[in-house]
């Protein structure tokens, strides 16, 4: 009845904004990304009839509106696993919450699969896959090792979208680096920020089309293991997106002056001829795709910049896993 998972962040290299349904969480296209070994979360969920509510916690702390998003997942839960009973859920993050580093991903991947060995469940991937997607759109992702693309699915009901694993960790030689340049929280949420750009940004229908042109060719570039034509689509693909965003009224502007700064230096790097090159989610922090080789070099130019609080060095890996199980 208590089991405990830990999964990690992903990187989205062809990106999803936007949805198809938001009631399901139905994408609106396809997404790609690499799972990391870094930037993880841990969880421990306990189903407990002692309970009369759902009980969570964060660090150790109380963390309401977090809570509220845990105990609607939960519900679902329930509902598949066709049991009332309540659970305290604990999880933890080893890096900053809500600042555009997907805490959300991995958060919900390492809940769907706590909760799936704590009740004895036994989804298979694509189904733990799907549950996680109703938590969390990208953290359908972070079920899945290595490379992996999400499936927008075409059944009202939602049961073809989830991630598949489209090549393993080991198989493009890549790092990403984050640049963290604030550990403050994010301004608008990937939710929220998705309704306004569906709403408001006269990009938004292009952007679907750029997107669904682009998973063609990301998924062509990691087939054949190319970094470059990896790294390249992958920053195209995340200005686009930032681009719809600054469409939406009122505009998305995730970038601070660091972000800005962080993406020149990337840029500049490549004129000298290093294998370098930037996505950036719905916040300030900037991710680099590099060469392992040069990894060291291109880390501590972006320690050097201002602005850049930290730099985590992550690599391709594995999904998640379970930790441990007790009765
Ligand atoms: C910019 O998965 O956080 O990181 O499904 O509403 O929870 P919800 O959104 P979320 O959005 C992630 C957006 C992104 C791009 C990406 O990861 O593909």
């Amino acid at each position: 009845m208590q089991a405990t998972a830990a999964a990690t962040s992903n990187i989205a290299l062809v990106k999803y904004w936007g949805k198809r349904d938001v009631a399901l969480n139905l994408p609106a296209t396809g997404s790609i990304s690499v799972t990391l070994d870094r930037l993880t979360s841990r969880t421990t969920v306990r189903f407990d009839a002692a309970l009369d509510g759902d009980v969570f916690r964060f660090d150790g702390e109380a963390a309401p509106a977090m809570g509220r998003r845990v105990s609607g997942f939960l519900d679902l839960v329930r509902g598949l696993a066709d049991t009332d009973l309540c659970a305290r859920v604990e999880t933890s993050n080893d890096f900053p919450t809500g600042a555009g580093l997907a805490s959300s991903a991995s958060g919900f991947a390492a809940l769907a699969l706590a909760c799936d060995e704590a009740l004895g469940m036994n989804l298979s991937s694509d189904q733990l896959s799907a549950l996680a997607r109703r938590g969390s759109g990208s953290a359908a992702r972070s079920l899945i090792g290595g490379f992996a693309e999400m499936r927008p699915g075409v059944a009202a009901d939602g049961r073809d979208a989830y991630a598949v694993e489209l090549a393993p960790p080991t198989h493009v030689a890549m790092q990403v680096l984050v640049a963290i340049t604030t550990t403050a929280g994010k301004s608008v949420g990937s939710t929220e920020g998705m309704r306004r750009t569906e709403e408001t940004s006269p990009f938004y229908a292009p952007w679907l089309d750029a997107t669904r042109a682009d998973l063609d060719c990301m998924r062509a570039a990691i087939t054949d293991a190319d970094l470059e034509r990896i790294g390249e689509l992958a920053e195209s693909n995340a200005l686009r997106m930032h681009a719809v965003m600054l469409g939406a009224r009122p505009p998305l502007l995730y970038w601070t002056a660091a972000t800005v700064r962080v993406m020149r230096a990337v840029q500049a790097m490549r004129g000298e001829g290093l294998a370098a090159w930037f996505t950036i989610d719905a916040g300030p922090q900037v991710k680099v795709l590099c060469a392992p080789s040069e990894a060291e070099d291109i880390e501590a130019r972006l320690r050097g910049l201002e602005g850049v609080h930290d730099v985590v060095a992550a690599a391709p890996g594995e999904g998640p896993r379970v930790l441990e199980t007790r009765p």
